[in-house]
């Protein structure tokens, strides 16, 4: 099988990981979480007790900072300095830290790096905000899943109850309507749709029909796999 990669993008919620991780594993090919990467700095900056809003410092803990992320068994973790915090970095306010320091353009530089070399070595799909637009523009195949934003916040709210939080609907609707500004407006690399990328609305669709859908389209753009 040739060298592909498949790069999924859209806002918090649209089901990115969960999709992207199930086609991976169809295809018998990596699967890589960017988000998981602005989460790991994020946590890693609150640990310190860092400002997220001070670019200097943010800057000074991602030039110290050991990250590494490892498959295992087929699954991504993330390790920081030699702990594996994969589980730690998914709650409400690494991510909306996570939005935050992504808006710093040496933590896109660095992180984006990163990426592109996983993106050289390995058949992979990749999920985050500028894949298709910045990381991988000559993907074989590019999505932009969305879904509407009440959706995206029951689907979080799913997700947090799964991992012992207890959330508030309204709340996390807020959230999510806020990441996803914040994500679309900031200076670098903002989230959008890559021109050649195919529209995906999973407001609708569970797991399986996303699934299948991205599937027939890699299929179509890279034949028989
Ligand atoms: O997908 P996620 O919720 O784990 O991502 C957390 C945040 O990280 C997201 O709100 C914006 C940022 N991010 C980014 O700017 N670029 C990416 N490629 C992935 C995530």
């Amino acid at each position: 099988m040739k060298k592909i990669a498949i790069a999924i993008d859209g806002p918090a919620g649209s089901g990115k990981s969960t999709i992207a991780k199930t086609i991976a594993k169809e295809l018998s090919i990596i699967y890589v979480d960017t988000g998981a990467m602005y989460r790991a700095v994020a946590y890693d900056c609150l640990a310190k007790e860092v400002s997220l809003g001070d670019e200097e410092a943010v800057v000074a803990v991602l030039e110290q900072m050991d990250l590494q992320i490892k498959l295992v068994d087929g699954e991504q973790r993330i390790y920081l300095y030699g702990v594996d915090v994969t589980k730690d970095i998914r709650t409400q306010k690494v991510g909306q830290g996570a939005s935050d320091v992504a808006k710093i353009q040496k933590v896109r530089q660095t992180l984006g790096d990163m990426q592109r070399d996983m993106a050289k070595e390995h058949s992979l799909v990749m999920d985050g905000r500028d894949i298709g637009t910045c990381i991988l523009p000559e993907a074989e195949v590019k999505i932009y899943l969305d879904a509407k934003a009440e959706k995206r916040a029951e689907r979080r709210v799913g997700e947090l109850i799964q991992k012992g939080e207890t959330p508030n609907l309204d709340v996390v609707l807020q959230e999510v309507i806020l990441r996803d500004t914040e994500d679309m407006n900031r200076k670098h690399n903002p989230l959008r749709q890559a021109e050649d990328a195919i529209y995906v609305d999973t407001t609708d669709m569970n797991i399986e029909e996303a699934v299948a859908a991205i599937l027939q389209i890699t299929k179509d753009k890279v034949g028989g796999m």
